[in-house]
């Protein structure tokens, strides 16, 4: 704004913008420029909405006084791009609802700059236009204002976090992207070379091994809001390139970590939404598998898993004499729900995607007696037992689950979501964050037979479990923490081994032979041998992090140019063929199975 005012007095296409012009204008001589919003014709008056960035302002064209001009403004079509010159004036029906609805110009001379087809859907805050043509014609969905304020929060955010990052000392480091394709975590996307036959580049996953390449160089606080790639089925909260606030710290503990960035995302909440976040809560995996099913936890509810087994095996009920763990949520005035909404919960946590085989229920009626799904089985006094082993009162219903451990704290995870939601328990503007702390170090892969590093294979074991490494891996917990609010991992990160002798241990867990692991990383063990200090970090998702700010889900509506569920550029249509030429000069023969 104040480059556009600098610029006032020399020539120049506006002498403000769409969104400046008050009260205390009127008088003023402005020159304007945007594109046409809409037009309407009424009676010898032709109004032009005309729209910026900044806003929208009302041109006002009169037959009596200009006839050929106000002629001129009835043949502009939707997103005609125009140059105006006029006079502010009090606008006779105010409109409220818009910053520069008490003025609207007295249009004196009107230049069209350029023309423009009819868009293909109908460029306002709402909109006709279906997904796919929004997607396809992306640059023209980007001039509505939904998105071009989920952008401006975006880019408030960028700027908040580099403010505060810098205050404490972080560099912003820039690390390649093309780098070396490693084994471990998600696919990686590739880059044939042509220099070099037969040989490819990958694109990072994350700056991973770079950011404590820096540490060794001695950049103890380094961060860098960078793009990552990963060739992973999409979600809402998922893109093949995404972008990470990734940081990292040397001669620091893991306390040291967790404290700075809750710093940095206390920071984001007030300065960007004036908000005070509440305490974060800390709470182990193992704490969070066992209460909430999941190692990221809406904590905007309570409705915690409570263990059934002894209140409702060994009763002649097969369903439950038969699961390791018979696991129950009590939803509070869920007594209330309709014959139709349980049968609804019932499909719900069957589908594949959830994978329950039925969902037992319990109602607590108003005069304390009892409704169950199983009342064959469990006659009053029984369902009694139920009740008091979770609390439930009268008003509300018992939700029950039954299978292996693993998988009936995965589906009631989803149905305490579920149910949460149906009680408008999610709300957008309570926030609960928290750090899921002490994550097992390895995770056992049945298919492949071999562990996998749950963070990644540079994460450090916590020194009380060193011992365990070799007699018993499986049990070994690492330092490394998860940031979560409302349920939704916005973070990760962990305190690294630095030691090379320890490093390769935890490649050799890790399935790698020694030639395998000096191949892929011998540069990372190598650097570990020239004092290499102590250190730590975390990476933050920096797409998710917007979606959280503006209140959704959807990480696609925070990215200016987002791909779609198949991973696909609607607009410039990507991935496509490439020409023979081009696969020739890298050496490359597609043969497409048939
Ligand atoms: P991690 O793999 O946990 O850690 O990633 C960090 C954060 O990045 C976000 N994220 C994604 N966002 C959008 N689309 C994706 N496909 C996607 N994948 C991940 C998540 C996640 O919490 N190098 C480590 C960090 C470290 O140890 O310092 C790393 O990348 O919000």
């Amino acid at each position: 704004m104040r480059y556009l005012r600098a610029l006032k007095s020399g020539v120049m296409f506006r002498t403000h913008t769409n969104g400046e012009l008050r009260l205390e204008h009127v008088g003023i001589s402005v020159t304007l420029a945007g594109w046409v919003q809409r037009a309407r014709n009424m009676g010898g008056m032709t109004f032009i909405d005309l729209r910026d960035r900044y806003g929208i302002t009302q041109l006002g064209f009169n037959i009596e006084k200009n006839q050929d001009l106000c002629e001129q403004a009835r043949k502009l079509g939707r997103e005609f791009v125009i140059q105006i010159e006029g006079e502010v004036i009090e606008r006779e029906s105010k409109n409220k609802q818009l910053p520069t609805g008490e003025i609207e110009i007295e249009v004196k001379a009107l230049t069209v700059l350029n023309s423009s087809e009819v868009p293909p859907f109908t460029i306002e805050d709402e909109t006709d236009g279906g997904e796919e043509i929004r997607m396809k014609y992306r640059y023209l969905d980007l001039r509505r204002t939904p998105l071009r304020k989920n952008l401006e929060l975006r880019h408030q955010l960028a700027i908040e976090t580099r403010k505060f990052l810098d205050g404490l000392k972080f560099m912003e480091i820039e690390t390649p992207y093309l780098i070396k394709s490693t084994p471990e975590g998600a696919r990686d996307f590739v880059v044939p070379s042509r220099m070099n036959e037969g040989q490819f580049y990958a694109l990072p996953q994350s700056p991973q091994t770079f950011k404590q390449l820096l540490m060794i160089s001695g950049y103890d606080r380094y961060f860098q809001v960078v793009r990552c790639f990963r060739d992973e089925d999409l979600r809402a909260d998922r893109q093949p390139e995404f972008t990470q606030i990734d940081c990292e710290m040397a001669f620091v503990e893991q306390e040291d970590i967790l404290n700075t960035f809750e710093g940095l995302v206390r920071h984001l909440f007030t300065s960007v939404k004036g908000i005070d976040l509440p305490a974060f809560q800390r709470m182990t995996y193992a704490e969070a598998m066992e209460r909430f099913g999941s190692d990221k936890p809406d904590l905007r509810f309570g409705m915690e898993f409570v263990e059934m087994n002894e209140v409702c095996q060994n009763q002649g009920f097969q369903v439950f004499d038969d699961a390791e763990l018979v696991v129950g949520i009590c939803a509070e005035g869920g007594g209330e729900f309709t014959r139709k909404q349980l049968d609804a919960m019932t499909d719900f946590v069957k589908r594949p995607q959830v994978g329950a085989k039925g969902l037992i229920y319990c109602k607590v009626n108003e005069d304390g007696s009892f409704k169950s799904s199983v009342d064959k089985f469990f006659d009053q006094e029984k369902l009694a037992a139920w009740a008091a082993k979770t609390g439930a009162k009268a008003g509300d219903i018992l939700l029950l689950l039954a299978g292996d451990v693993h998988a009936a704290r995965k589906q009631m995870n989803e149905l305490r979501l579920y149910v949460g939601d149906l009680l408008g328990l999610r709300t957008k503007d309570v926030y609960a964050p928290m750090w899921v702390v002490d994550f097992p170090l390895l995770e056992w892969d049945e298919g492949t037979q071999r562990f996998y590093a749950m963070h990644h294979p540079f994460t450090s074991p916590k020194p009380e479990h060193m011992a365990l490494l070799d007699s018993d891996p499986a049990s070994v917990n690492a330092n490394a923490y998860d940031m979560v609010i409302n349920g939704v991992e916005l973070g990760g990160g962990s305190i690294r081994i630095h030691d090379q002798a320890l490093q390769a241990k935890m490649f050799k867990i890790l399935g790698f032979s020694d030639e395998e692991a000096q191949k892929q990383f011998g540069f990372l063990m190598s650097a570990f041998r020239y004092g290499a200090p102590p250190h730590g970090g975390i990476a933050f998702g920096f797409d998710r992090l917007a979606a959280m700010f503006g209140g959704t889900d959807s990480i696609r509506d925070y990215i200016a140019f987002p791909k779609n569920n198949s991973g696909r550029d609607l607009m410039i249509d990507s991935p496509s063929t490439i020409s023979q030429e081009q696969l020739k000069e890298l050496h490359l023969k597609v043969q497409l199975e048939s």
